[in-house]
C-alpha cells in the first residue's frame, strides 16, 4: 500500500460497516503493490538446516507408553523425529541452520541487513533467539527479533521479512524456524508426545528488482489469519505471567484436525489467487509437517497432486515453525526445485494462528 493510500482505509476504518472497506481497499492496495510496475522482489538466495543427532524412532514410545509404530505411523504419517541433546537449544540449532544458509549462497554474515526467528520455545524469556544468532555469527550491525506465531510462525517471518524488503528497510533478510519442541512436551501424554520434533530451517531473502507481474521470482503474495477464540485447542499450560513455568503442550487433537485441512486449503487459495495464479500453475506445494492425513487432505482441497508436494513429516515428525524451512531446504538440497517454479507454502498452529506465502524459486 502506498503512503497516500493509508488515511483512506483509516478513515473507513473508523465509519459504521467500514473495516470489511477497509480490508477490502487495503487488499486492493496491496495488489497493487504486488502487481505494480518495478516492483521490489523478495528472491530466495540461499537455504539451510540442521537437525540433532539424536533420532528417536517410533518403537521408543512404543516401550514406554501405550502405543504403537502402526498408530502413530497410520493417524500421523511421522516414522521419527529428532530430539537435542542436553545444552543444545533453539538459539544452537538456529545458528547452525543460518551459517548453512550463508554457504548455500555464497554470503558472509555481514551481508546481512536482519535476522528474524519464528520460535515459540525460545532458550530465555529474553532477549530474542536472533538476536543470540547475531552474536552466534559475530555480527553487532543490523537488527534482529523473534516472531512467535506457533507452527505458523515461519510464514508470519516470511510476510515479515518481505515487508522489510518492499519497504526498502531492509535488503537481505535471514529468516529462521528453530524449535526445540521436545522441552514442552509431557512426554507421558501418548497423544502429543509421539508428534513433535526439534530442528531449525532458514532461508535468505534478498531484494531484486521486478517488473510487479507474476513471473517475477521472489515473494508474489501473503495472507495471514488468527482467531483468537481458539486458543484452548492447541496451547502450552505455562508462561512467565502466569504458572513463571514454561508448560507443556495440550491439545485437542481432533478439533485442531477440523480446523487446519478447512484453514489451509483456504489460506493457500487466496495467496494463489492473490499471486495472479491458479492451482495449476503451482509446481510445488511445500506445507507444515504436522500429519500426513493432513497435507493429503488439503492437497486434495486445493487439487494438487501428492507429487507436487513436499513431505518430510516422516522423518521430522512436526517441528512446529521450523517444519517449512526444513522441508524447503531439504527439499533444495536434493535439487527438487528449478528457478522459475512456483512454490506455497502454508501453516497453521496455535491461536488459531496460519497463513500462507506464494513465492517463485
Ligand atoms: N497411540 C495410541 N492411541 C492413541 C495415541 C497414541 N499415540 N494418541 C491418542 N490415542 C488414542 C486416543 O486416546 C483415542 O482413544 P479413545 O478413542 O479411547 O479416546 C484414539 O486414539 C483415537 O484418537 P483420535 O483423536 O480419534 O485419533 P485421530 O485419528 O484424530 O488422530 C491425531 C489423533 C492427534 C493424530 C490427530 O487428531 C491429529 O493429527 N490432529 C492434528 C494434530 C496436529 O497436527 N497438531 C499440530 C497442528 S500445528
Amino acid at each position: 500500500m502506498n503512503e497516500q493510500a493509508e488515511p483512506d482505509v483509516l478513515a473507513m476504518a473508523g465509519q459504521p460497516g467500514g473495516r470489511a472497506a477497509a480490508q477490502a481497499a487495503a487488499q486492493a492496495g496491496a495488489q497493487a503493490a504486488e502487481s505494480g510496475p518495478g516492483a521490489t522482489r523478495a528472491v530466495v538466495v540461499g537455504t539451510g538446516h540442521y537437525l540433532p543427532e539424536r533420532v528417536v524412532p517410533n518403537a521408543e514410545f512404543a516401550e514406554r507408553l501405550d502405543t504403537s509404530n502402526e498408530w502413530i505411523v497410520s493417524r500421523s504419517g511421522i516414522e521419527r523425529r529428532h530430539f537435542a541433546a542436553p545444552g543444545e537449544s533453539t538459539s544452537h540449532m538456529a545458528a547452525h541452520a543460518a551459517r548453512a544458509a550463508l554457504s548455500d549462497a555464497g554470503l558472509t554474515p555481514d551481508a546481512l541487513d536482519a535476522i528474524i526467528v519464528a520460535t515459540s520455545t525460545p532458550d530465555l524469556t529474553f532477549p530474542a533467539v536472533a538476536t543470540m544468532v547475531q552474536a552466534e555469527l559475530g555480527l553487532k550491525t543490523g537488527f534482529a527479533f523473534d516472531v512467535q506465531a506457533v507452527c505458523a510462525g515461519f510464514i508470519y517471518a516470511l510476510a515479515q521479512a518481505h515487508a522489510l524488503i518492499v519497504a526498502g528497510t531492509a535488503r537481505r533478510v535471514m529468516v529462521i524456524g528453530a524449535e526445540t519442541f521436545s522441552r514442552i512436551l509431557d512426554h507421558e501424554d501418548r497423544g502429543t508426545a509421539v508428534l513433535f520434533g526439534d530442528g531449525a530451517g532458514a532461508l535468505i531473502l534478498e531484494a531484486r528488482g521486478g517488473t510487479g507481474a507474476s513471473t517475477d521470482r521472489g515473494i508474489l503474495s501473503v495472507d495471514l489469519n488468527a482467531d483468537g477464540s481458539q486458543r484452548d485447542i492447541l496451547y502450552v499450560d505455562g508462561g512467565v505471567a502466569t504458572t513463571g513455568t514454561a508448560g507443556c503442550l495440550r491439545m485437542q487433537g481432533k478439533e485442531v484436525f477440523r480446523h487446519a485441512v478447512e484453514k489451509l486449503a483456504s489460506t493457500a487459495s487466496t495467496a494463489i489467487r492473490r499471486a495472479g495464479l491458479d492451482a495449476a500453475q503451482v509446481d510445488w506445494v511445500v506445507p507444515h509437517q504436522a500429519n500426513l492425513r493432513i497435507i493429503r487432505a488439503t492437497a486434495q482441497k486445493l487439487g494438487v497432486p501428492m507429487e507436487r508436494v513436499i513431505t518430510t513429516v516422516a522423518d521430522h515428525g512436526n517441528t512446529s515453525a521450523a517444519s517449512i524451512p526444513l522441508a524447503l531446504s531439504v527439499a533444495a538440497g536434493e535439487g527438487r526445485f528449478a528457478p522459475g517454479q512456483v512454490i506455497v507454502a502454508e501453516a497453521i498452529g496455535g491461536g488459531l494462528a496460519w497463513g500462507a506465502v506464494v513465492l517463485r524459486w
